[in-house]
């Protein structure tokens, strides 16, 4: 636990520095995620708290952190104290001290004293920054320490005015990934395009859909991603066609696909990758059609994303081949504008073509400003997953029934176009089929 920080501590201070900067006054209140309890006496694994992380690099529990704004900004750490008894059976704990050095913080004290000194930090502020209505417990908490400023108010105490939502700067801040973050995440997506390999190789008919989820994370842990950044999608023949599926638990057959959304999280960053393969090794002709088609959107989406590029390009790029390919294999009718327009392609293709990505999977961000899709900026990171799920119905040819494949790599925004830091994950059919059952 205590060597094996990867990130300097410089760049969490460099942060801190910045949403001082963009907040130009106040307190900003940033507190970590709770431990839950999964069932009597056993935890679900402890994640801290994306936004915590992201300005601390701080990973215990029971953390929180204080910036005050204003021409000599500072940062106060408050976290558990050493505790022998409790290190015994729990594990290391930093301590206020050693993590003040260590993670290069301003001050840190102990968590006990974090509502007595809030309150003495909060007297004579202009604003707090927060994030309301995030977790009730921290809205009412506090609330508590504004009203005990407030009660000072005889002895000439004013209390903070303004609330901002500190989330505000924060995600516009972790929008824009920086050199340390784009490392991180190409490493997460090295070990993930390996779990993809692995599983295509693992894959026969007659394989359980959990097996193959067994090798994902197996070369995840491997390779010391910490978690899956979302629970694996191991879905085989229909269960393809079904966007959410979880269950993971039934038999892989002979001519069936095979669609694989998993993704690492390494040292908080996630990626997100999706590869559709026939159990087989080879796609049946209608198979191979429509994962030519997918992958046709998904160049085409990716051919768009640059800087100045709205964020919707990709996704209309993507709907525009696919939309094509729809009508000339006979699954829509019409033109291409009039299908798009009636949005009859939604049978097929009901989700958008990606979403920003980093310490979150669903990362923060706004896609709009102004009631504009937002232009495409250096250091943005995005997947792109275009895919395509056929159930059956009276007016589709039989032929295509339970075909669902999706393609999804992570794209950074780079000075003049992107880099997909996910390439290492075989997407070509010639590569897929040399690959399948191999294992
Ligand atoms: N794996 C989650 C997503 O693709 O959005
Ligand atoms: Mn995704
Ligand atoms: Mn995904």
């Amino acid at each position: 636990m205590t060597d094996d920080i990867r990130t300097d501590p410089s760049v969490f201070a460099a942060r801190r520095a910045e949403l001082a900067r963009r907040m130009k006054q106040g307190v900003a209140i940033i507190p970590t995620a709770p431990e839950r309890m999964r069932n009597r006496d056993s935890d679900y694994l402890y994640r801290y708290d994306s936004y915590f992380y992201y300005l601390t690099g701080f990973p215990e529990p029971e953390g929180v952190l204080l910036i005050v704004a204003g021409d000599k900004p500072r940062s106060i750490l408050f976290c558990r104290d050493k505790n022998a008894e409790r290190e015994l059976w729990e594990g290391f704990r930093w301590g206020p001290e050693a993590a003040r050095e260590r993670f290069q913080i301003d001050e840190a004290a102990s968590i006990n004293a974090l509502d007595t000194q809030a309150v003495k930090l909060l007297a004579d502020q202009p604003s707090i920054h927060y994030a309301p209505g995030a977790d009730a417990g921290w809205d009412a908490r506090i609330m508590g320490w504004l009203n005990a400023v407030r009660a000072q108010s005889r002895a000439g105490v004013v209390a903070p005015a303004e609330i901002h939502d500190v989330r505000i700067a924060l995600d516009e801040m972790r929008l824009h990934k920086d050199a340390s973050e784009a490392a991180t995440m190409r490493r997460a997506a090295d070990i993930s395009a390996r779990a993809h390999i692995r599983a295509m190789q693992a894959t026969r008919p007659g394989s359980m859909e959990y097996q193959i989820e067994a090798e994902l994370l197996y070369e995840f842990r491997r390779h010391g991603a910490q978690f899956p950044a979302y629970w694996p999608i191991v879905a085989g023949g229909a269960n393809a066609c079904i966007l959410h599926y979880r269950e993971n638990d039934k038999k892989l057959a002979a001519g069936d696909l095979l669609l694989i959304d998993a993704g690492c999280e390494l040292d908080g960053y996630a990626s997100d990758i999706t590869r559709t393969f026939p159990v087989s090794g080879k796609f049946s002709a209608e198979q191979r059609d429509i994962y030519e088609l997918v992958l046709a959107s998904q160049y085409a989406a990716i051919d768009t994303i640059k800087p100045g590029a709205s964020w919707d390009a990709p996704h209309q790029a993507a709907l525009k081949t696919l939309v094509q390919g729809f009508i000339d294999l006979g699954l829509c009718q019409g033109s291409v504008d009039k299908v798009i327009e009636t949005e009859d392609y939604r049978r097929f293709y009901m989700h958008r073509t990606g979403h920003w990505l980093g310490l979150d999977v669903h990362d923060a961000g706004e896609y709009k400003i102004h009631g504009e899709w937002r232009a495409l900026e250096p250091g943005m990171m995005l997947t792109v997953e275009p895919g395509c799920y056929i159930r059956p119905a009276d007016n589709v040819p039989e032929r295509f029934w339970n075909i669902g494949v999706r393609i999804e790599d992570d794209a950074l925004v780079t000075a003049d176009g992107c880099e997909i830091i996910t390439h290492a994950t075989p997407k070509s059919v010639q590569d897929i089929e040399a690959l399948v059952g191999q294992g």
